[in-house]
């Protein structure tokens, strides 16, 4: 039976409580908050849990022999209650982004390898069957060699709070979905990148809200990427809008979820003439199924693999990759220049 801690008890708790509430193998014991008891006393009787709130992590692992915790924290607070919690003998599975510096990434990493202990990143984005057939199509070699990978994300949220006085809220707090699916796609790391940040006069955040970015992946493929925060019309959902050029045609997957599928493909094909004759062939994708998606899946397959002895695609180490994307293209950013990853 897992003893879980849960550290930060702001609006993604809610996704963390349900996804595991009616676990058979685990049970909530403490909940963790930098200052606002009340806020998690509210938490506590919102899902009925019979929790205590503490105001320190160490404290409530040795109070209540807790074996594992979910870091829920804002960012700047990954890396301290995540070692705590590893040094302390307990798995973490925590949210993303892993950490908002390479440096405490990396020390992060260490820490889970010098301590035996587990720790999983949230990479909820990646689990939805639209990603999964896509990526199944492209592994089919439908589109041949692929040369470029393209998402567009488009959005306009007003969240308050740590996003809105971040230096780069879009890239460290956003993108590392975008790009992460985008690993997943190519089934290749990024090798450079080139971005630009800018926040356009009419932003809300402090930092900078938009960005473009070029990744070199490391079959020499490109993955370009379009993002704002602060999107004036036309928004894209949070999937972002994606476009696949191979050898032998195109895929278009507009980032529609739950309202279905909307795909686009063509094929190039050689004439007899020998001329190329694009859109002779309109392919299609197999749709993917999954039992249960996002942070559900997510956390199931952490614990599956946590159960198991084996890691899973969100493991620190893998996860590192994508978070190297996101901390390499804010260092290209203030640069002003292309940067090794
Ligand atoms: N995967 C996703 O789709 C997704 C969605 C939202 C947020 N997130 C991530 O979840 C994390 C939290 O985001 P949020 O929107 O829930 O934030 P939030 O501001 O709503 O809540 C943060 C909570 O952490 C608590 N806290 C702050 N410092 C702490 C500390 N040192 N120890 C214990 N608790 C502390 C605060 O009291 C608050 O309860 C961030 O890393 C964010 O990027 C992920």
């Amino acid at each position: 039976m897992y003893k879980i801690a849960i550290a930060g008890c702001g609006m993604v708790a809610d996704e963390w409580i349900e996804a595991v509430k009616d676990r058979t193998n685990c049970t909530i014991r403490a909940l963790v908050v930098a200052q606002n008891v009340d806020a998690a006393k509210e938490k506590a009787a919102k899902h009925s849990l019979s929790a205590n709130v503490y105001l320190d992590l160490a404290t409530a692992i040795e109070k209540e022999e807790i074996s594992l915790v979910f870091d829920l924290t804002p960012p700047e607070y990954h890396f301290e209650t995540v070692t705590t919690a590893l040094k302390a003998g307990c798995d973490v599975f925590g949210e993303k982004p892993l950490a908002p510096t390479l440096a405490e990434a990396y020390a992060m990493v260490e820490c889970a390898e010098a301590t035996g202990r587990e720790y999983f990143v949230m990479q909820n984005r990646r689990y939805i069957p639209e990603l999964y057939a896509l990526r199944d199509f492209l592994r089919s070699g439908s589109l041949g060699q692929i040369g470029q990978i393209s998402a567009n994300f488009q959005l306009a949220p007003r969240f308050g709070g740590f996003r809105e006085q971040m230096d780069s809220p879009l890239i460290a707090d956003m993108a590392i979905h975008t790009f992460d699916a985008a690993r997943f796609l190519a089934g290749k790391n990024a090798v450079s990148v080139y971005c630009q940040e800018f926040n356009p006069v009419w932003s809300w955040y402090r930092g900078n809200a938009n960005a473009v970015c070029i990744f070199e992946m490391e079959d020499g493929a490109i993955f370009d990427y379009r993002g704002s925060w602060c999107a004036r019309g036309l928004e894209t959902s949070w999937e972002a809008k994606w476009r696949i050029t191979g050898e032998k045609g195109s895929a278009f997957w507009d980032g529609t979820v739950e309202a279905g599928y909307e795909w686009a493909t063509e094929r190039v094909t050689t004439g007899l003439s020998g001329d190329e004759e694009a859109a002779a062939v309109i392919m299609t994708i197999p749709k993917a199924t999954m039992a249960k998606t996002k942070h559900a899946a997510c956390i199931d397959e952490m614990f599956n693999a946590l159960l198991s002895g084996t890691r899973p695609p969100t493991d620190c180490r893998d996860n590192i990759k994508s978070i190297e994307m996101v901390q390499k293209a804010i260092e290209s950013a203030r640069k002003g220049e292309k940067v090794k990853i």
